[in-house]
């Protein structure tokens, strides 16, 4: 079975549904700090690639939920550190269109312009992401779907995109997974399994048709084995 083939099966649901994300819980108002940007008069000039040391003075503002290396002390804001930077910049493109819905992330990013936000990319791209501790109990499901799928259910390795050791391929737009927090990953694989999309682009597409199939006990063992993955893991697997 190909992943075409699951993604051809699955239907979306257009409309992104209203959801309690992770707003609720949210300890800093975005009023409080104004994003750092370059003056929105600066004249029209060709985007350069994007520059890591820039991009640290830039993300102070991002600093406060994503941390000052984009490893969050909280477990409901995502780990950026070692994102590839065409992910984060795609995804800032995304809350600032609507397609990707968080009214947390608005409040800081509409200001930005293309080259902070490339700069901030290349930041956070430069930085180590921590390894986590996956549960034991939940390891040896988590795992076999990450790297097998379930056939019965439709669904594919998530190794096959986002590779054995989490990393993803940034050429292909499949972010880091490695080491991100149980709690942020599992809000967004229900999210996805609910019916809420990021847009209509296929890129987009992929994640609600990949998680159709999962179970909430799926997305929890999926979710610890992701938190405690990292290279030495997928080697030492791999060996097996
Ligand atoms: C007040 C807390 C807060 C601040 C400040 C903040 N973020 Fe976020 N960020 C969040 C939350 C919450 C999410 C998860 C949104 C969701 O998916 O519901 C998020 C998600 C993201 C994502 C998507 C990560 C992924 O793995 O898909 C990126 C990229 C991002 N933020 C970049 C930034 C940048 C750049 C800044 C600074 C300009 C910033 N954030 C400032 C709270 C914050
Ligand atoms: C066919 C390729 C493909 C497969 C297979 C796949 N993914 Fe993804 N995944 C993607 C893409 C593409 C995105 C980013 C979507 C976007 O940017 O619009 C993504 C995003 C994610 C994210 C969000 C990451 C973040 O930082 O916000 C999580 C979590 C995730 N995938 C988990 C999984 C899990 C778990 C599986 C296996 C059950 C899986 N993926 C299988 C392509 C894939």
């Amino acid at each position: 079975m190909s992943f075409s083939h699951v993604i051809a099966f699955a239907v979306f649901v257009g409309a992104a549904l209203g959801s309690p994300g992770l707003q609720a819980a949210d300890p800093v108002a975005p009023a409080a700090a104004a994003p750092a940007t370059a003056a929105p008069d600066a004249p029209a000039v060709p985007l350069k690639p994007g520059d890591a040391t820039a991009g640290q003075a830039k993300s102070a503002t991002c600093a406060a939920c994503h941390g000052m290396d984009g490893n969050p002390a909280s477990s409901q804001y995502p780990k950026l550190a070692g994102q590839h930077e065409d992910y984060i910049t795609r995804q800032v493109e995304m809350f600032k269109s609507h397609k990707r819905d968080s009214a947390v992330m608005m409040g800081f990013v509409m200001s930005l312009s293309a080259q902070d936000v490339h700069d901030i990319g290349a930041y956070f791209a430069s930085k180590v992401s921590l390894p986590g501790v996956a549960d034991a109990k939940l390891v040896q499901r988590g795992e076999a779907i990450y790297r097998g799928g379930d056939r019965n259910a439709n669904v594919p390795a998530c190794m096959a995109c986002h590779s054995p050791d989490g990393r993803g391929n940034p050429g292909a737009g499949y972010p880091q997974l490695a080491g991100q927090y149980a709690d942020y990953v599992t809000l967004k694989l229900k999210e996805w399994h609910d019916g809420k999309t990021w847009g209509d682009e296929d890129r987009a597409k992929i994640m609600p048709a990949v998680v159709k199939g999962l179970s909430e006990g799926d997305i929890a063992a999926l979710a610890s084995y992701i938190e405690g993955l990292h290279a030495a893991d997928a080697n030492s697997t791999a060996a097996k």
